[in-house]
């Protein structure tokens, strides 16, 4: 938990496709081959699920992510356009008030635990911007969000399973109800997305809001607190970035492609496959391990040193590619060059205070503890 790449590592020098009997799993660690099941949507199928646990006993799917075309294509269309870079550009001004307000008070703080204090609030903020619902708290959206990746996981419990329902539950008797006149949550419920294609009848509608809700927001976290601690282990790559602000958009995919906060994405197969020159049976299950990818030498040079100045950075697969590409992306770049922005200007370098505590969840690389002390530029 605390460092898998050297594991990963060990794994890129086996064979493309690694069988893992306990789990009966293949796990896919290399760059090139992990794209290539991301982009072969055909052979290797999201709509039997794309988490550990299948979704083969389940009659409904998650709209986007367990989908395959056309239905995919479908729900996606509806749902696109107030993605698109340009309308996203829109919630510029919002998010970049939130990220003076919360870096401002944190560098008052002097002392925080940067995953509450810096990490979480900006996500928080900004799908309250993006979808217009207001969650009861920053920590109830946090525990949901959390709960939605880990129930999935081998080391799921109920509570996990309860947060989830919970947080159906509040989306729809409060949330919903609670809209403002426009936004995207009205959008999705009252027309159907932009094409208005997501079908009133059954939980599509309210599921496709509920997965872009809660998808945006530990992702995002995961990101700004691994940020936080690779500034603190490199920091002449801090003092680099505060000489040269320019580089910032390229500092957040190299922070991605550094620490993929998703580790990974499952596939399965419906018919016998290939990875890489190894036979995939029918029926598999295909784990596409971004952790690793991101480390993978053949792709990215000097893998285990973060560079803000790399050149391919934004190969990385931390958003996923192909269909199923991360539909928040734009929204999650904004939120992150905002709140560096905001450090770069006011904090001159990160320093350790405490044990810094990783999240025991198997698919989203965060930190749940990070004491820092932010050394006010
Ligand atoms: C740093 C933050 C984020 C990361 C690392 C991330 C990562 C990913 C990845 C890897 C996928 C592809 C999954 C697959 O191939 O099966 C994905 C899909 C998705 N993401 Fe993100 N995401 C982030 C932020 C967001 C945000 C802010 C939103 C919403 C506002 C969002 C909504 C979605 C949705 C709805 C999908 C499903 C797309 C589809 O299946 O067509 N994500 N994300």
């Amino acid at each position: 938990m605390r460092d898998p790449y050297p594991l990963y590592a060990e794994l890129r020098g086996q064979t493309p496709a690694i069988y893992e009997p306990e789990r009966g799993i293949w796990l896919v660690p290399g760059y090139a081959e992990a794209a290539a099941v991301l982009r072969d949507h055909r052979s290797f199928v999201s709509g039997d699920g794309a988490t550990y646990e299948s979704a083969l006993d389940r009659t409904d799917r998650y709209p986007l992510i367990e989908t395959d075309p056309p239905e995919h294509t479908r729900i996606r269309r509806a749902v696109q356009p107030p993605f698109a870079r340009a309308e996203i550009e829109h919630l510029r001004p919002g998010i970049e008030t939130a990220a003076a307000e919360i870096v401002g008070t944190a560098v008052a703080l002097g002392e925080v635990d940067a995953v509450p204090a810096v990490a979480q609030p900006m996500p928080d903020r900004a799908m309250e911007l993006l979808t217009g619902l207001t969650p009861p708290s920053c920590q109830a959206l946090v525990d949901w969000s959390d709960a939605v990746v880990r129930a999935q996981e081998p080391a799921a419990n109920p509570r996990h399973t309860e947060l989830l329902l919970e947080s159906l539950t509040w989306l729809g008797q409060e949330g919903i109800p609670g809209l403002p006149a426009h936004c995207l949550g009205r959008l999705i419920m009252e027309s159907g997305g932009a094409t208005g294609g997501l079908a009133a009848e059954g939980p599509e509608r309210l599921m496709t809001l509920a997965s872009i809700w809660l998808a945006g927001v530990d992702s995002t976290g995961a990101l700004l607190g691994n940020a936080i601690d690779a500034f603190i282990e490199q920091p002449d790559q801090w003092e680099l970035l505060r000489e040269r602000p320019d580089l910032i958009p390229n500092a957040v995919e190299e922070l991605l492609r550094f620490e993929a906060p998703f580790r990974v994405f499952y596939r399965r197969t419906r018919a016998e496959a290939e990875i890489g020159g190894v036979a995939i049976p029918a029926g598999a299950t295909v784990c596409a391990v971004l952790g690793s990818t991101g480390r993978d030498p053949r792709q990215f040079p000097d893998p285990d040193r973060l560079d803000v100045t790399r050149e391919n950075a934004r190969t990385h697969l931390a958003l996923g590619t192909s269909i199923h590409l991360c539909l928040g992306a734009p929204l999650a770049r904004l939120e992150a060059t905002s709140m560096l922005t905001e450090l770069v200007r006011r904090v001159r370098r990160f320093e350790r205070t405490g044990d810094a505590v990783r999240s025991p969840s198997g698919t989203m690389r965060k930190f749940d503890v990070l004491p820092v002390r932010l050394v006010a530029a």
